[in-house]
């Protein structure tokens, strides 16, 4: 009996070796961690079951039959995260660079089915040199069989792929369909055709970092929604992120004990909104002082920062916040701000997760760059999002609503459950100066004419008292009295029940 429990510790150990002490160091020296050591920080200590520690890949070809490291190359299983189930698979690059065979991927496929049977968010750790070469078509199926996966699982379970090495060819796709990418700076990078194809085929001198490194695709693509300094930090901060996510589309939201008062008042605020409408202010500052402990994690920080879009608690309890940023370009929405708040909005709504948006925006970018483009379409994008979320929607003009920016950001009309304004608020179809330059054209050689004309606009229309006796407001609100009134509406939409028509599913403008 010792004999058989003794080899079954000796197989564990071989496979817990992965590919050697010597690849082992020069993932170390790189300056990541191993697929195991990642696995550990990831989940709560102790916490983790792996699956098919055991299994070999059945390749012959190219000496393949002599080379077998047991695990092939993803390590997988399942544990916990602060006591929620997650399921996990970290790719094991000092086993054939973690490239994915057919048995790679059918451990994959495991852990996603079981995830989504069992109804938990997953988690891939990437770090490989793509489809294993030697295998040819099998890893081209493997690579079929998981994107067939997180298709069917989206909307269901949250999906998160962490970019923590290379990640080349067919791996790209996994992560790009999941709910969230992070990458690690400098260790870390995607493409779907490396620098030397590019080279070969148009004759551009790229590196691997210039082309796929993270301030690529958290700054100029948008493929990744946030990366950290090294593989430490961006597995805490999944852990982080974790805890704001519900398991699945039929889970409840997560509540977590808060010892921040939902009545607590702010009198900063009352001040936030310069009188100048033309300064700008720090549209987070209003978001850390609204949400619980001023824990706000940010999704895609580094792009289309006219926009902010993230997740904080109120009342222990997830919310969505989509912000538009006077910081940076005024807050104006384009069609890479439109494009983020869009993915946003429909992954908080995919799970029922409360969105709170704060509006000041002075409109759609005009530009030909932006026509050409297509900001119609991705436009079009987030309103069709806000117009299609049944999740819980409360919204607060804080300054400008002006034109079809107004209709866009959780409006009334896209069944906004409750529509607050700050008396700072200015709802129009544009500003003043703008209008007046239009409609009194005729005017415009007499500047006290015009002024006359333009301060006649601005009391007349650059309130939100006009939207309130129409009741597309529903209250103005003091700014200091902001989280109060949120955490009462979010209380009050609690059990909300709202339903689309029966539809396959809809059709996006994408
Ligand atoms: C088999 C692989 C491999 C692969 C790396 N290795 N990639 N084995 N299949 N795809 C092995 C190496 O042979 C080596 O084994 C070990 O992993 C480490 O690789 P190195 O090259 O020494 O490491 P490094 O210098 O860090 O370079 C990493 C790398 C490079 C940039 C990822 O290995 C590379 O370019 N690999 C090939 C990438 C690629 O073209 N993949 C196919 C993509 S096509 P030893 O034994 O020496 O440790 C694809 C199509 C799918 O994925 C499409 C589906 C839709």
């Amino acid at each position: 009996m010792k004999h058989i429990l003794e080899r079954l510790a000796e197989r564990r150990a071989e496979a817990e070796r992965g590919g050697g002490a010597q690849r082992i160091d020069a993932q170390h020296k790189r300056g990541k961690l191993t697929a195991r050591e990642r696995i550990e920080l990831l989940l709560d200590h102790g916490s983790f079951e792996e699956f098919d520690m055991f299994v070999r890949h059945r390749a012959t070809d190219f000496g393949m039959d002599k080379q077998h490291v047991p695990g092939d190359g993803v390590v997988t299983g399942w544990g916990t995260v602060n006591g929620r189930a997650v399921y996990v698979f970290s790719k094991d690059f000092t086993v054939f660079g973690g490239s994915l065979s057919e048995t790679h991927a059918r451990k994959i496929n495991k852990v996603q089915d079981m995830a989504l049977r069992n109804r938990a968010p997953i988690i891939g750790l990437y770090d490989s040199g793509g489809a294993r070469i030697q295998e040819g078509v099998a890893a081209l199926g493997g690579y079929g069989e998981v994107f067939q996966r997180n298709v069917l699982a989206s909307g269901v379970i949250p999906q998160i792929s962490v970019i923590m090495g290379p990640c080349a060819g067919g791996d790209v796709y996994s992560p790009a369909m999941t709910d969230f990418i992070f990458m690690v700076k400098d260790t870390s990078y995607m493409f779907v055709t490396g620098p030397d194809v590019i080279k070969t085929v148009t004759n551009e001198a790229v590196s691997a970092e210039g082309l796929g490194g993270a301030s690529v695709h958290t700054v100029k693509s948008a493929v990744a929604d946030g990366a950290y300094e090294n593989d430490v930090e961006a597995l805490l901060q999944m852990r982080r992120l974790i805890d704001f996510l519900p398991s699945s589309n039929t889970d409840e939201i997560p509540e977590w004990p808060t010892f921040d008062d939902a009545e607590r008042c702010d009198a900063s605020l009352d001040t936030l909104a310069p009188d100048n409408p033309n300064k700008p202010y720090d549209i987070k500052e209003l978001i850390n002082k609204t949400v619980d402990e001023g824990d706000f994690f940010e999704i895609q920080e580094a792009f289309a920062r006219n926009i902010v879009t993230g997740f904080g608690r109120i009342e222990g309890r997830t919310v969505g916040f989509v912000a538009n940023q006077p910081l940076v370009l005024a807050g104006v929405l384009d069609s890479d701000a439109s494009r983020k708040a869009a993915r946003f909005v429909r992954f908080c709504d995919c799970f029922n997760i409360p969105i709170v948006s704060f509006v000041d925006v002075p409109g759609f970018l005009p530009g030909i760059a932006q026509e050409y483009g297509g900001l119609i379409k991705h436009g079009a994008k987030l309103l069709f999002a806000y117009a299609e979320a049944t999740a819980p929607k409360v919204t607060i003009i804080i300054r400008k609503a002006f034109g079809g920016a107004y209709d866009v950001m959780a409006s009334k009309h896209l069944r906004g459950d409750i529509n607050f304004a700050w008396p700072t608020a200015q709802i129009a179809v544009m500003g003043a100066k703008g209008a007046v330059e239009i409609i009194f054209r005729q005017d415009m050689d007499d500047p006290e004419k015009i002024a006359a004309r333009t301060r006649e606009y601005e009391e007349r229309f650059l309130s939100p008292f006009i939207a309130a006796e129409r009741g597309y407001i529903d209250e103005i609100i003091m700014p200091r009295a902001t989280r109060k009134r949120v955490a009462r509406a979010l209380a009050m939409l609690r059990h909300k029940e709202l339903e689309n028509p029966w539809k396959k599913h809809d059709n996006i403008p994408l």
